[in-house]
């Protein structure tokens, strides 16, 4: 897990796609830091194929979603196969506002969901960042439950991750989900504690060279203030930021990491 990795998760904002290029910009600041972070935004579906091309050379634009099957009879959904025909590369699935954590969608997207998607993401070649977390009431009955949540979300992707050839396709986005868009972010300890239990159940569920080899972003407002202190865990390869990766300081979050 040597280089680490920054994902901007814009959610289903701006309202207007008029804000976009300044959105965009945002990310110049972090060009010169691309030979040594690898970056990612997630647009909402609709600004996806507006915002592509509009990044500077390197940093991967990856849907929030898509389905499990592929092109066909999936009214609303995003093919796999659409998303590497636009010439993108990296997906992100299990977002805890899909899975229905936040009582949105209906249906609660299933870990079993979860497993086919990231399946058919790898098979079709492509990368893929899959969000984990648990909830406060998981939380507050300590550290043990929430590593037993979280690697119940994990546990259908076992055998898919013992297979992946090249580690760094799959990247783990651990959000827990009371960190989430509320301005409390989870400590260094705390998150550290939680991304060195998940890589330990990893060498045991999978392999020793998977857990060395996946990366795991911290999630959870995370922002300029709070990135240096998280990164310096041993187990923080990164961040996924939602609210402040709307704002010019997703160049400190990456800064934080060098
Ligand atoms: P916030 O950074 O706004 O808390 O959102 C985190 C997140 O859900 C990123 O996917």
């Amino acid at each position: 897990y040597s280089q680490p990795i920054v994902g901007g998760n814009w959610k289903c904002n701006p309202a207007s796609h008029s804000t976009l290029p300044t959105l965009v910009s945002n990310f110049e600041g972090v060009a010169d830091y691309l030979s040594d972070c690898d970056v990612y935004v997630c647009p909402s579906n609709l600004h996806v194929s507006l915002v592509k091309d509009s990044f500077v050379p390197g940093i991967s634009v990856a849907p929030q979603n898509c389905n499990f099957g592929g092109c066909g009879a999936y009214t609303g959904e995003m093919a796999v196969d659409q998303i590497k025909d636009l010439g993108l590369d990296t997906v992100l699935i299990g977002h805890s506002e899909r899975r229905g954590e936040f009582g949105l969608p209906t249906p609660k997207e299933s870990n079993e969901l979860m497993a086919t998607k990231l399946k058919y993401i790898l098979d079709q070649g492509l990368k893929c960042v899959f969000c984990i977390g648990e909830p406060l009431p998981v939380r507050e009955k300590g550290i043990e439950a929430v590593v037993e949540e979280c690697t119940k979300q994990l546990e259908d992707i076992v055998p898919i991750l013992k297979e992946l050839e090249d580690k760094s396709r799959v990247v783990i986005a651990y959000e827990p989900v009371w960190a989430i868009g509320t301005g409390v972010t989870a400590s260094p300890s705390q998150a550290q504690e939680t991304h060195s239990a998940l890589r330990s159940w990893i060498a045991t569920a999978v392999d020793a060279k998977t857990a060395e080899g996946i990366r795991i972003q911290y999630g959870g407002s995370a922002n300029a203030g709070n990135a240096k202190e998280l990164s310096e865990m041993d187990d923080i390869d990164g961040f996924l930021v939602g609210g402040a990766s709307l704002k010019p300081e997703i160049v400190d979050i990456v800064k934080a990491l060098m």
